[in-house]
């Protein structure tokens, strides 16, 4: 796919057709809206003025009409964007992808923009070539008929005055977070009998490979020596063998506070049967998705590789497959972390908990002083917050606001839930220092926070579940359904932040 930027003349791009934002009850009587609307004989003021089109976001028009002189398309898309005072740049990727969506089911192959975005241009370009690349995944990837393998060619985006290396500049890390994502997503779509955690390790380190990160995996035997008993507690009963995936990147110069590393650290269960405590078999299909949270550190230190942030990142994910077999973990077992806490598993369906416990305990012991860990834990957080926001716990207040205010500015809700003394009391066992579940039914998804926390030593720490936000069960208009990378852009304007 072809990027490229214009910064006059947007009814001339020689494009197939001209896609522009529309707000809310907006008039035909100024600016580009007018100039577009003299081109088209008053086509778009009739669509308005008719009520047919109201600008309300996501709502479309598409409208043909007699290209002449030096105007080439002679067909226009109006997409409604909403009221022009929650317009923000993330509302730009959404416009870019409803546009998309459309013009490719119209067979059209390239088309140029107008935003109408009154913020920074750059931010803009991000926006618009992400939402672009975003909007262009599907879930056919196996389909051997009726595939939607129709793209965009070229893609112009139009910011009036705008200096033309910020968009250019823009729409290059634009596509570049927009593959990331993708990136993440595939993973999260993948079979469990393709994406096994060995495919899980190997995919991430060809990436890292690729962008040039740093990549060690770690075999049974290493995390045996290491004493991850927790983890290995849940790979026991498959016939796939567990590998943490340790993903590395360096800057050539470090802009940080001094000492300061970050981890984003990912539950990368490839398939959650719940092991002897097993899951009911309706429903237990969409636990492929379990190692969402993995995805998504991969995903994300993909674009990191690629973007080169001026401060360290580190990687992890603990890549492991969750069956009932003749070596599973039973519900009573007590087994050892890396941290040398004992844990009583009463429930091996709560193992997301199991294998961060050692993947959050190996990144502080390589240096992480601030850790964010991801995982689909809880099925309690779908109740609580459904799939709107992200729950967000931590033992930082600092570190929990700026990914609140970083998911803002970015499109993506994230929500505080409450962590303490309190809650830590119900996962005290009887036999060993703490047990993988507590407390019944009551705030499950605080229980699984404060169980990770057990393993956090010094560093400032915060866990996000996206049980309810990483897979979308509908499509949207600048979107298929299925896996949706939550997280991804919300952490590289984290990372962003930090240098
Ligand atoms: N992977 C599940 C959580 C989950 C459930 C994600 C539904 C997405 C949709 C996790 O491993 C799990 O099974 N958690 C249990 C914990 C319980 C046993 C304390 C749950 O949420 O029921
Ligand atoms: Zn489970
Ligand atoms: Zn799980």
């Amino acid at each position: 796919m072809k990027f490229q930027a214009i910064t006059e003349n947007f009814q001339e791009a020689n494009v197939g057709a001209l896609a522009i934002a529309v707000f809310k009850d907006e008039k035909t009587t100024s600016g580009i809206l007018k100039d577009l609307d003299t081109l088209t004989g008053g086509l778009i003021g009739s669509v308005i003025k008719t009520e047919e089109f109201k600008g309300e976001a996501g709502e479309t028009v598409f409208l043909r009409f007699e290209a002449k002189g030096k105007v080439k398309a002679s067909r226009l898309l109006l997409v409604g964007v909403g009221d022009k005072i929650d317009y923000q740049s993330p509302n730009v990727a959404v416009l870019a992808g409803t546009a998309t969506r459309y013009l490719l089911k119209k067979n059209i192959k390239s088309f140029a923009l107008a935003p109408r975005f009154d913020g920074d241009a750059a931010d803009t370009a991000v926006s618009a070539a992400q939402g672009i690349v975003t909007s262009q995944f599907e879930l056919d990837k196996y389909k051997t008929q009726d595939k939607k393998d129709n793209k965009i060619d070229t893609f112009t985006l139009f910011v009036e005055g705008a200096k033309a290396k910020d968009l250019k500049d823009g729409l290059e890390r634009g596509e570049i977070i927009g593959d990331s994502m993708n990136f993440t997503r595939d993973l999260a779509n993948e079979p469990p009998n393709i994406l096994h955690p060995t495919e899980m390790a190997n995919r991430a380190q060809k990436m890292a490979k690729e962008v040039g990160l740093k990549c060690e995996i770690l075999d049974e035997a290493k995390m045996e020596k290491l004493g991850m008993g927790s983890l290995l507690s849940v790979s026991s009963g498959s016939a796939q063998p567990a590998k943490m995936i340790v993903l590395k990147y360096e800057p050539k110069k470090n802009t940080g506070k001094k000492g300061e590393m970050l981890a984003l650290v990912g539950k990368g269960i490839t398939f959650d049967t719940g092991g002897i405590s097993i899951k009911p078999a309706e429903g237990m299909d969409a636990m492929k998705y379990d190692m969402s949270g993995g995805a998504t550190v991969i995903g994300t230190m993909r674009a990191i590789g690629l973007l080169k942030p001026t401060v360290p990142v580190l990687g992890i994910v603990a890549a492991v497959e969750n069956m009932p077999d003749g070596k599973a973990t039973r519900p009573s077992d007590v087994v050892t972390a890396m941290n040398g806490k004992t844990v009583e598993i009463l429930n091996t369906d709560a193992e997301g908990r199991l294998v961060l416990a050692d993947a959050v305990a190996y990144a502080e012991k390589h240096g992480a002083t601030k850790i964010v860990d991801m995982a689909t834990l809880t099925g309690a957080v779908i109740i609580a917050l459904g799939d709107l926001n992200t729950a967000v716990l931590g033992n930082d207040q600092e570190l929990v606001d700026e990914i609140i205010a970083c998911g803002k500015e970015m499109g993506e809700n994230f929500w505080q839930l409450p962590i303490g003394k309190e809650y830590s009391k119900a996962i005290k066992s009887d036999i060993a220092d703490i047990k993988n579940i507590g407390g019944g039914r009551k705030a499950g998804t605080i229980i699984g926070a404060v169980f990770i926390q057990e393993f956090i030593k010094d560093a400032k720490w915060a866990h996000l579940d996206i049980a309810g936000t990483a897979w979308a069960d509908d499509a949207k208009p600048h979107r298929s359904k299925g896996p949706t990378a939550v997280a991804v852009r919300t952490l590289l304007k984290l990372v962003e932040k930090s240098q």
